[in-house]
């Protein structure tokens, strides 16, 4: 069943179709080479984004790791109420392939930009355009963890002041747990965030810039 009557059935088909794949390859039930495999957010997680960008009227998104377009499509259903945009960051060409079919399959694909590189690459190079500095007001960041304060380094002076970053993986995988935890002291230690570990999904870090 829809999760509310006014989403399109073109996001809503290809949300289930994305659903269906994403538990055939955690229950192993579908052999998948590891580099291609989804890795998505967990359906819990797509409407809670989905929740944060509307109570937000979020415009602008920055989301780091699109695999192959899940929780851009989940984010974009929300973000298309505002004729807002989403940046989206991917390594993977097989990956950024898939997700632009799925974005076609969504109709989504004039709301959602796909820079294909590495993170960090493309982070610095668009911290250093003027048109950045707190553009965004709202970021996804889930891509590989060993980076990921650097990616948030980067990523804070583009984020606007009351904009939201939510951080995906701070519970689940447990193998992860340790170092998101000293990522979330780090967040904590700043005095100009607000943050939570939220135990919906794989655990979702909820930060906001107050100032
Ligand atoms: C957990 S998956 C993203 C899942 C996606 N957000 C979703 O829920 O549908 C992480 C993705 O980040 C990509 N990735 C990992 N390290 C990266 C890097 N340094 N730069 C860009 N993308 C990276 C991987 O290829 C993978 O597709």
């Amino acid at each position: 069943m829809k999760p509310y009557k006014s989403m399109k059935e073109s996001i809503f088909n290809t949300l289930n179709e994305l659903e269906v794949q994403s538990t055939l390859e955690k229950s192993r039930m579908v052999d998948t080479l590891p580099e291609n495999r989804m890795l998505a957010i967990t359906k819990e997680t797509g409407e809670l984004l989905n929740m944060l960008l509307r109570l937000k009227n979020a415009k602008n998104m920055l989301e780091i790791g699109t695999s192959v377009g899940y929780s851009s499509i989940w984010c974009a259903e929300a973000i298309l109420e505002q004729a807002g945009k989403i940046i989206t960051i991917e390594q993977n060409p097989n990956k950024v392939k898939r997700a632009k079919e799925n974005f076609l399959k969504a109709e989504i694909q004039d709301a959602v930009e796909i820079k294909e590189g590495h993170a960090l690459d493309i982070l610095s190079k668009m911290s250093c355009i003027d048109e950045y500095k707190e553009y965004f007001d709202f970021v996804l960041i889930d891509a590989d963890k060993e980076n990921i304060i650097e990616y948030f380094d980067l990523i804070l002076p583009m984020v606007s002041v009351g904009g939201i970053i939510v951080t995906d993986n701070m519970l689940y995988p447990e193998k992860y747990r340790e170092h998101m935890k000293k990522f979330s002291d780090y967040l904590k230690e700043n005095p100009d965030l607000n943050t939570i570990t939220s135990n919906i999904g794989n655990g979702e870090e909820i930060t906001i810039k107050v100032r």
